[in-house]
């Protein structure tokens, strides 16, 4: 064979002996790049084999919830993937996840550095942010705090048992309103849009101490962007996984970082309102919380980590994206469950009329009371799955695939089984457990009651209700319309 060559190589120019060589060492330098060495003594994880440059994109497609799952049956809980240039390891199975996110939790509380993160928030972000230097425990902190403290506030009459139920209740009432005027102008309603802005209502209602109307253009448009958002943090951008298409700014990458500098922009504005009006003496909501919890630490010449001012707008402003468009997607999900299944919904209805008095609004306190609508929650949690992947594995449910808010009650109907309902994970664990979910779990309760209590939700006639989820950071079902009813007080 080398005999066979030689002759040929006289006939060959310097130019493209140089073009050879040079090809050479560069497919030499990528194979070196691609192939991970494995420091002795470990061994290689499972997984498909990538191909150079996209990795194993072509296998992940469009809905990596199902391809992953598929390829944790053939590899196992833990295994190898490569998005692009970047290795990535998928973990599956409840145990092998709380092995990782529990028990391991110092190890596993960090986010990946991915380039689009840089532009979340000005890339001060709680939610997406790698910990530096403790900065992402202490916003966690605060923002916990302020959390708690302004949801167990004191609602304005003694009507409201706190501040959280007033906001839910005052735009439950609205909700209601609203799909009722909606109702007679035109026979049916898409729930998503009327909900995510009542949603995002209560948490402007807590960060920032007002509300908008649902024709309120600024709030609307902004609302509309989580969707957006959405899609490019969950399927990825393909610059945080092939580093040089960084220099090659794509339309996604840019409406991305549009869409993040007016989400800062709403809330910044808001913030230096509040600074303009601040009073010490007189604290309205988080922000306010926040700031004057920043004016002591400027004082406190002994505190290790200083939260500045900026990311105050930081803290707000996380606190306000991650409050709205999860809630709201919870709800939308929970109509279309209850179209679907009409028999699930009557019973809620009755649970209702028998354990709340028509003639008021259902309240925080009522939920003991309501186990079947408890039960209902924890299974759309369970079954939509919406938030892909904290799916509970199927192994843990009898007939994982139907709808049935009984398997969290006890046999007799009167509780909810605590010890199943711990089984949905749809908060996540470990340190960066969701800090919201008691606010997310009391909304999904209470705007449910409201909603269930006035409302009869029907499909179109003709019309089939599309349950097929469209991927995201949190899954939404397709646009939907439906039709309701408004309930009289005496109807059985
Ligand atoms: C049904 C509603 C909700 C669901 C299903 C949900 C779920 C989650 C999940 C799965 C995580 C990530 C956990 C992890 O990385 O391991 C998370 C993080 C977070 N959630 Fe929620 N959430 C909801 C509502 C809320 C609300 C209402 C707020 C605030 C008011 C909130 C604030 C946050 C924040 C700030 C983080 C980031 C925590 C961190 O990175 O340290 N969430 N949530």
């Amino acid at each position: 064979m080398v005999l066979m060559v030689l002759p040929l190589i006289g006939s060959v120019s310097v130019s493209e002996v140089l073009v050879a060589l040079t090809t050479a060492c560069l497919v030499y330098l990528m194979v070196r790049y691609f192939y991970t060495e494995i420091p002795a003594g470990l061994r290689r994880l499972p997984g498909p084999t990538p191909l150079p440059i996209i990795g194993n994109v072509l296998e992940i497609g469009r809905r990596p919830y199902l391809s992953l799952t598929a390829m944790s049956k053939r590899y196992g809980d833990v295994f190898q993937i490569q998005i692009g240039t970047r290795p990535v390891i998928v973990l599956s199975g409840i145990e092998t996840v709380r092995q990782a996110l529990v028990k391991q939790g110092e190890e596993f509380s960090s986010r990946p550095d991915l380039y689009s993160f840089r532009f979340i928030n000005e890339g001060k972000s709680l939610s997406f942010s790698t910990d530096q230097a403790g900065v992402w425990r202490a916003r966690r902190k605060l923002a916990y705090n302020a959390l708690r403290s302004f949801s167990t506030l004191q609602g304005t009459t003694p009507e409201y048992s706190c501040m959280l139920e007033e906001h839910i209740c005052k735009e439950g009432e609205y909700l209601v309103n609203r799909l009722s005027s909606v109702l007679q102008a035109d026979g049916r309603f898409e729930p998503f849009p009327h909900i995510v802005v009542s949603v995002a209502n209560v948490i402007c209602g807590m960060c920032f101490g007002r509300r908008y109307d649902h024709d309120d253009q600024e709030l609307v448009s902004l609302v509309n962007l989580s969707n957006e958002f959405g899609k490019v943090v969950s399927s990825g951008n393909p610059a945080d996984f092939i580093p040089a298409l960084r220099f090659l700014l794509s339309s996604t990458m840019k409406s991305f970082v549009d869409l993040n500098t007016r989400f800062t922009t709403f809330v910044q504005k808001i913030v230096n309102e509040h600074y303009a009006t601040f009073d010490k003496e007189n604290i309205r909501d988080i922000t306010d919380s926040l700031i004057d919890h920043c004016e002591d630490r400027k004082l406190d010449e002994n505190s290790n980590i200083q939260v500045s001012d900026e990311k105050i707008v930081g803290i707000v402003n996380d606190l306000f994206g991650a409050g709205f468009d999860t809630v709201s997607t919870a709800l939308s999900w929970s109509i279309m469950y209850l179209v679907t299944y009409p028999d699930v919904q009557e019973r809620l209805y009755q649970e209702l009329k028998s354990n709340v008095d028509q003639n008021r609004k259902p309240r925080l306190s009522d939920k003991p009371n309501l186990p079947l609508l408890e039960a209902f929650i924890l299974e759309l949690f369970r079954h939509s799955s919406f938030l892909p992947f904290t799916i509970p594995h199927c192994e843990q449910w009898e007939d994982p695939s139907s709808f049935n808010p009984d398997r969290f009650l006890s046999a007799d109907g009167t509780e909810v089984n605590k010890a199943e309902g711990e089984k949905v994970t749809t908060f996540g664990m470990g340190k960066r457990r969701c800090i919201g979910e008691i606010i997310a779990r009391n909304e999904v309760y209470l705007f449910l009651a409201i909603l269930i209590q006035r409302l009869q939700f029907l499909p179109i006639p003709g019309e089939t209700v599309d349950m097929t989820p469209e991927y995201g950071l949190t899954m939404k079902h397709k646009d939907c319309r439906l039709k309701a009813r408004m309930r009289t007080r005496d109807e059985q």
